[in-house]
């Protein structure tokens, strides 16, 4: 099937049937969600898996009681650091120089550029950003996940600080900023018959030629 084909037959699905998503395509949307584009490649977010029943209850309720996610395979909670802190940017900086083998005093230009942007700004400023690279790899998990013929929901229809509650995030220095179960269809979600609702493309796209 093509790219367009999948995003068609994508939907922000409403229930879920409760049937497992095999470790290999729920691998295959995690490989996707890490390969997604970050701004200077640092991401700065942490995806939270939770398959466990008893847990993902629990969110259903922390998430006005959404059925999506109780009745999910697993659900995805993308978390940001509440800071990004000077040892973090020279964990990634570290990352690059050993993934790509050259010496890390080569990359002290781009170490300075991370510290004196990203680094430099308030805590909120910077939890901000990192939600905003958060939400890329959330549209490519999306894609993954239509790929693999899995179906999921992306949702800020939840309390953040439930959520955290729940998943003991603040004390990892974390917290929550949008959700994605992945599952399978209810035979009963009305919704996966709906008519998918777009702006015409030429009112999107504006062409320059
Ligand atoms: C950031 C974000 C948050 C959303 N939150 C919710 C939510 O809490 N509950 C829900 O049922 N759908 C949620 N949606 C789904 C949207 O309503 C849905 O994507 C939109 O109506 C387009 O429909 P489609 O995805 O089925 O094509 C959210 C979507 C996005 C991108």
């Amino acid at each position: 099937m093509s790219l367009i084909q999948d995003l068609n037959w994508r939907y922000a699905t409403k229930n879920m049937s409760g049937e497992a998503v095999s470790s290999e395509k729920l691998q295959t949307i995690l490989a996707a969600t890490n390969l997604a584009a970050t701004s200077y490649g640092l991401q700065p977010f942490t995806v939270f898996v939770v398959s466990n029943d008893e847990i993902k209850t629990k969110l259903q309720a922390a998430a006005y009681g959404q059925p999506q996610v109780g009745s999910s395979s697993a659900v995805l909670v993308f978390a940001v650091p509440l800071q990004i802190t000077p040892a973090d940017i020279e964990a990634f900086i570290n990352l690059v120089a050993t993934t790509r083998s050259i010496p890390v005093e080569a990359l002290d230009g781009y170490k300075g550029m991370i510290l004196g942007t990203v680094g430099a700004l308030a805590a909120e400023q910077q939890q901000i950003w990192s939600a905003k690279q958060a939400y890329i790899a959330l549209g490519t998990a999306l894609a993954a996940a239509a790929e693999q013929k899995v179906d999921a929901c992306p949702m800020e229809g939840f309390d953040a600080a439930q959520f955290d509650d729940i998943l003991g995030l603040t004390a990892k220095g974390l917290k929550s900023v949008v959700i994605m179960p992945v599952g399978y269809r209810s035979a009963d979600d009305a919704t996966a018959q709906y008519i998918k609702v777009r702006k015409p493309e030429s009112e999107l796209f504006h062409h320059l030629k």
